[in-house]
């Protein structure tokens, strides 16, 4: 099967199931045109929470799946491919936060969603790139607060709070190594460009930028701002959209070495195969999926709130 018969065929199977694709915008630029949803890490947990579907397939990478599963556990949610991970989530166990805890006693601990369900089920409160501001000044009784896994997330948001924040040491090997000496070179090329980042870029980095948030908050800046071209300094997958949203505007990837392979590794293949075959199912036991579930739920909660104002 071609491109075109193999997105069609899915989308058979998925209205035939009653299921629903979710994909982030650092997918493949074929799995993005046949999502259900397509969104950043915070929308995607709230369709996950919402949707009446009996089926979730998700386009992402493990921990995206692992809080369907935790949001909706009577949904069955799959992951077309076991191995697509999150080294980010990775870089902090449970004895690591266990210690971090013994040392600040008195901290809150905020678990980027970039993190394994065991670290969601430990911590307070969880956050996104969109909302780790908001989520940390949410936190009125506390004046210290461990951000793990992301150190450059805690960074930034220590700028606009005045709360300690204490970073761990993880970081995003997408962002994390996007270099001011990149970014010059690609403003010198295109002078007038505005320059726009993630937050798991570094602070050098980040202070350079004329506006940093999420994947969906850049999108909607690439939209809203009059300037016709743009630096783009998070994972390339995002071109996709923000070349189709925005035809007559250019897009320069701030590095040419920004690619997730792990958000890549899904295929259409993986997709159809994972639904005909029920494959991968996550399911998070229960032990695990309630206190972190509280977590979630506490930091959606605080979404709501803020969009409510
Ligand atoms: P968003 O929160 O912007 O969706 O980013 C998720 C992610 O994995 C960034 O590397
Ligand atoms: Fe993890 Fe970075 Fe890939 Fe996002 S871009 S999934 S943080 S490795």
């Amino acid at each position: 099967m071609n491109f075109t018969e193999t997105q069609n065929e899915i989308r058979k199977v998925l209205e035939d199931k009653n299921a629903i694709l979710l994909a982030h915008y650092y997918e493949r630029d074929e799995v993005q045109d046949i999502a259900d949803i397509l969104d950043d890490s915070l929308a995607l947990s709230i369709s996950a929470a919402q949707t009446d579907a009996d089926i979730i397939v998700f386009a992402g990478v493990h921990f995206m799946a692992e809080s369907a599963s935790i949001l909706s556990p009577d949904k069955t949610v799959l992951l077309p491919r076991l191995d697509a991970g999150c080294p980010l989530a990775d870089m902090i166990t449970l004895p690591q936060l266990e210690e971090q805890k013994r040392e600040y006693p008195k901290a809150a601990v905020v678990a980027y969603v970039n993190s394994s369900a065991e670290i969601k089920a430990h911590s307070d409160i969880c956050c996104t790139s969109a909302n780790t501001v908001q989520v940390v000044n949410s936190l009125e009784d506390r004046e210290q607060i461990l951000a793990v896994p992301d150190g450059n997330i805690a960074r930034y948001a220590s700028r606009f709070t005045t709360k300690e924040v204490i970073p761990w040491k993880g970081y995003c090997p997408v962002h994390h190594f996007l270099r001011p000496d990149e970014i010059k070179k690609a403003q010198k090329a295109h002078p007038g460009a505005k320059f726009v980042a993630h937050p798991e870029c570094t602070p050098e980095v980040f202070d350079m930028a004329d506006f940093v948030g999420s994947t969906r908050e850049l999108l909607d800046f690439a939209q809203k701002t009059d300037a016709e071209e743009f630096i783009i300094g998070t994972e390339m997958g995002v071109m996709h959209q923000l070349r189709k949203q925005n035809p007559h505007k250019t897009f320069i990837p701030a590095s040419n070495r920004m690619t997730c392979s792990d958000m890549k590794k899904i295929t259409l293949d993986d997709i159809l195969t994972s639904l005909l075959e029920r494959r991968h199912v996550i399911k998070v036991p229960e032990e695990v999926r309630i206190p972190a579930n509280r977590a979630l739920e506490r930091m959606l909660k605080v979404s709501q709130c803020s969009d409510d104002v």
